[in-house]
């Protein structure tokens, strides 16, 4: 068995290949039409995206199918490999969100499911939010994810599998349902990849998440010169509640916009 990767990057080098099938039920173009939406009810008008830690493409495709221009970015190089073979017409390249200099100037910008719970160091959300601070358009929105208290207490407390037709999933969840704000969560995802007439490779990788509790996001906004116009509990359907839990939601969804000078958002 190879070695357990440390960092996102080599546990997204790892996954890469079986990220797609991992997520096969996911369904992005239901829910990144609600996060539009609702964007554009926080004043977002153009359609120039920039999608941090855009993985394999998914969070950006549904995007990319209605007309918007799109930057994407990751740590991972296999998963931008994977992302660029599917959208040529996007423009796509290795960062790490923690470090990314001005781009440009965005209408939205993205940072979606969970990535942000893989910033685990101190000061590594400060220093994000502050990436991409630095590339919102001044009517921007910045919209990003982040799990809750709940899933680490159940979806990161259990063992599942999936049985896909070319790869066996397992996944290995590390927490012991009792986590409190601001814990440290791991999970470990083993593929079993078969590469020949019953001969199986086993790729393990290792998710080292986060919890980001609500005050330190906000906090961590603020010293981005961001502020949250709406935070809301996302819905299995892909929707949006109105009321943000920690216990009832899977995850929270931010809507952050600069704050105008005077202290209020735009
Ligand atoms: C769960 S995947 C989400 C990918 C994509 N946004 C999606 O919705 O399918 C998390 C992604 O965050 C990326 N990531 C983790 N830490 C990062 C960092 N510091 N900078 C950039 N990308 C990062 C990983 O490489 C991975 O592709």
């Amino acid at each position: 068995m190879q070695p357990l990767a440390t960092s996102a990057a080599e546990t997204y080098d790892a996954l890469a290949p079986f990220y797609d099938e991992l997520t096969r039920e996911h369904d992005y173009e239901g829910w990144t039409r609600h996060l539009e939406e609702t964007a554009r009810q926080f004043g977002v008008r153009g359609r120039k995206l920039l999608d941090a830690a855009c993985g394999t493409g998914k969070s950006f495709l549904p995007f990319l199918g209605r007309g918007y221009t799109v930057t994407g970015c990751d740590i991972s190089p296999e998963m931008v490999a994977l992302a660029s073979a599917k959208a040529p017409a996007a423009d796509l390249f290795v960062a790490d969100v923690r470090a990314l200099g001005r781009i440009g100037s965005f209408d939205l910008v993205t940072c979606l499911d969970d990535s942000v719970n893989y910033l685990t160091g101190d000061g590594d959300l400060d220093a994000a939010l502050a990436s991409l601070a630095r590339n919102l358009a001044p009517d921007g929105v910045l919209v990003f994810d982040v799990n809750t208290l709940s899933t680490y207490r159940t979806t990161f407390a259990r063992d599942m599998t999936l049985d896909g037709p070319e790869v066996f999933l397992v996944w290995r969840g590390g927490c012991g349902g009792d986590e409190e704000p601001a814990c440290i969560a791991e999970l470990v995802i083993e593929a079993f990849n078969e590469t020949g007439y019953g001969v199986y490779e086993r790729v393990t990788s290792r998710h080292i998440q986060r919890h980001h509790p609500r005050p330190e996001v906000e906090s961590a906004l603020a010293g981005a010169g961001l502020s949250a116009a709406g935070v809301f509990g996302q819905l299995p359907d892909g929707s949006l509640d109105d009321l943000a839990d920690e216990h009832l939601h899977h995850k929270l969804v931010y809507f952050a916009r600069r704050v105008a000078k005077g202290g209020d958002t735009p």
